[in-house]
C-alpha cells in the first residue's frame, strides 16, 4: 500500500459513518492577461491522492458497509495538449493514488446528485480554512453553499482538522523527501559560504542559492528567499534582497528548497568578511545557545509550548550577562517571533500546538536575536525530527558553529 492510500484508510476510520468526502485539487489564481500564478496542489487533497495537477476531484463515501473512492480528472484534446501539455491520463493517476475508480470529471455533479437523492446520506466533508474574514469565497465554500440550497438536511463538516492532525506525524516516504529537500538546500548554503565576501549583492548571493536549485532539478523554492545584509536582517520578511553586503555586517539568509511538495526551511548568519567581531560572536554564539538548549530539550512527552519557553530563558539569561536587559519584559524587543513551527507540505505546516511532541514530528527551531541600532539581526533555523528518545537534526550538514563558518569562508 502506498503514503496516499494509508492516509485515506487513516482519514476513513475517523469519519462519520453515512458520509461524503469531496476534495479539490484546486486551480492556479489569475494574475494578468493570459498569465496565471504558480499552482500548487492543495495540500490535503496530494496528501491523499499524491495527485499533482489542478482541477480534479476525489470523493469518498462510507454508507453503511459500503466505501467508495473516486478520483475525478480532466482529459484533453489531442489539439488542445499540443498547445498546452497534456494532462495525467486516468490509468497513470490510478496507478500513483490507488484508486481503482478514475473518472472524466464531467460526471461528478450527476454522481452527487445520484448519491444524495435518495435523502440518506447525513455528513458532506469538504476542505475548509478561511484565514480572514475578508477573504473570497473559497471553491469548497462556493460548492458547499450550492449542495446545502439543494440538499438543506445535509450537515457539513470540515475535514481539515481531521487530515491536520494525521500530517502532524511525519511517514518514512515524507521524511525522505524531507531529507533530500534540506541536503539541496546545504549544498546551496555551501555555495554561498564559498561565494560571500564584502561588496557582494544579497540578490548575488540569492543567485548562487538558486543556481544549485535548478541545477538539482528543484521546481519551486519552500518560500520567498530571504537575503538581508546588515540592518536589514533585523525586519523578519525583508525579501527585497537587492543591496550591497558591507565589510564588517552580517548577512541573514532564510531559504529552503522543495522537493516533491515537501519543504525545507533554514536561516543562517554569516559575517559578510569571513570573520566574526568580538560583539558578533557574543550575540551570535547566544543564538546558537539558544538553538542547541531547545534542540537538547526536544523529546517524546514533553509540551510543544515548552520549546518556546526554553529559547526565551536563555536568550534572556545571556542577554542579562552582556549587559543589554535587565527585565524579561525588555526581550521581546530583541526577540519577537515564535522558535518553532511544523514543517512538510507546507513551510508553516498544519499541526496543533497544545499538545505534547511525539515520534515522526517534524518542526524547525529558529531562535533569532534582532539589533536594528547595530545593524544585526541573527536567525540560526533548524529543522528536527523527534525521535523516540530525543530528535534527530535534518539540517545538522549545515555550517553553524563559528569556527566551521570562518574556516569555508577562508
Ligand atoms: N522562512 C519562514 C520561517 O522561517 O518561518
Ligand atoms: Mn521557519
Ligand atoms: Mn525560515
Amino acid at each position: 500500500m502506498n503514503m496516499f492510500k494509508a492516509n485515506r484508510e487513516e482519514m476513513l476510520e475517523n469519519i462519520e459513518e453515512n458520509s461524503i468526502v469531496v476534495l479539490f485539487s484546486g486551480n492556479p489564481p489569475h494574475k494578468s492577461a493570459d498569465a496565471f500564478y504558480l499552482y500548487w496542489p492543495e495540500r490535503n487533497f496530494y496528501y491523499l491522492t499524491g495527485m499533482t495537477e489542478p482541477n480534479q476531484i476525489f470523493t469518498l463515501y462510507k454508507y453503511g458497509n459500503k466505501i467508495k473512492e473516486t478520483l475525478w480528472v480532466i482529459e484533453r484534446e489531442a489539439q488542445e495538449a499540443k498547445w498546452i501539455g497534456d494532462v495525467i491520463h486516468k490509468d497513470e493517476a490510478s496507478l500513483i493514488s490507488e484508486i481503482d475508480d478514475v473518472r472524466n470529471i464531467h460526471g461528478f455533479t450527476k454522481f452527487m446528485d445520484m448519491i444524495l437523492l435518495n435523502g440518506d446520506m447525513e455528513y458532506i466533508y469538504a476542505g475548509f480554512d478561511r484565514r480572514s474574514k475578508n477573504m473570497g469565497q473559497s471553491l469548497e465554500e462556493k460548492f458547499a453553499k450550492d449542495l446545502l440550497e439543494k440538499y438543506p438536511y445535509l450537515k457539513v463538516k470540515n475535514i481539515n482538522p481531521i487530515v491536520h492532525r494525521l500530517r502532524m506525524i511525519k511517514k518514512p516516504f515524507e521524511v525522505d523527501l524531507l531529507r533530500k529537500a534540506i541536503s539541496i538546500t546545504n549544498e546551496g548554503v555551501r555555495s554561498i559560504l564559498k561565494n560571500l565576501k564584502p561588496n557582494t549583492f544579497e540578490n548575488e548571493m540569492e543567485a548562487h542559492f538558486d543556481f544549485v536549485l535548478k541545477k538539482n532539478n528543484v521546481k519551486w523554492h519552500a518560500f520567498n528567499t530571504i537575503a538581508a545584509g546588515g540592518k536589514n536582517a533585523a525586519t523578519l520578511h525583508y525579501e527585497e534582497n537587492c543591496k550591497k553586503l558591507n565589510d564588517g555586517d552580517m548577512v541573514l539568509f532564510d531559504l529552503g528548497a522543495q522537493w516533491n511538495q515537501y519543504n525545507a526551511d533554514i536561516s543562517r548568519t554569516f559575517p559578510v568578511n569571513g570573520k566574526f567581531s568580538q560583539e558578533q560572536k557574543d550575540l551570535y554564539g547566544l543564538v546558537l545557545k539558544a538553538n542547541k538548549e531547545v534542540i537538547k530539550s526536544i523529546k517524546p512527552g514533553i509540551p510543544f509550548s515548552d520549546l518556546q519557553k526554553t529559547a526565551r530563558n536563555v536568550l534572556f539569561v545571556g542577554l542579562k550577562e552582556l549587559g543589554i536587559i535587565e527585565t524579561e519584559e525588555e526581550l521581546f524587543q530583541y526577540y519577537f517571533h515564535g522558535v518553532s513551527h511544523y514543517l512538510g507540505l507546507d513551510t508553516h505546516d498544519v499541526g496543533f500546538r497544545n499538545v505534547d511532541l511525539k515520534p515522526g514530528m517534524v518542526f524547525t527551531v529558529e531562535p533569532g536575536l534582532y539589533f536594528p541600532e547595530k545593524n544585526i539581526g541573527i536567525r540560526i533555523e533548524d529543522d528536527v525530527i523527534v525521535a523516540k528518545d530525543g530528535c534527530e537534526v535534518l539540517s545538522k550538514e549545515i555550517p553553524k558553529e563559528i569556527d566551521e563558518i570562518e574556516k569555508l569562508m577562508n
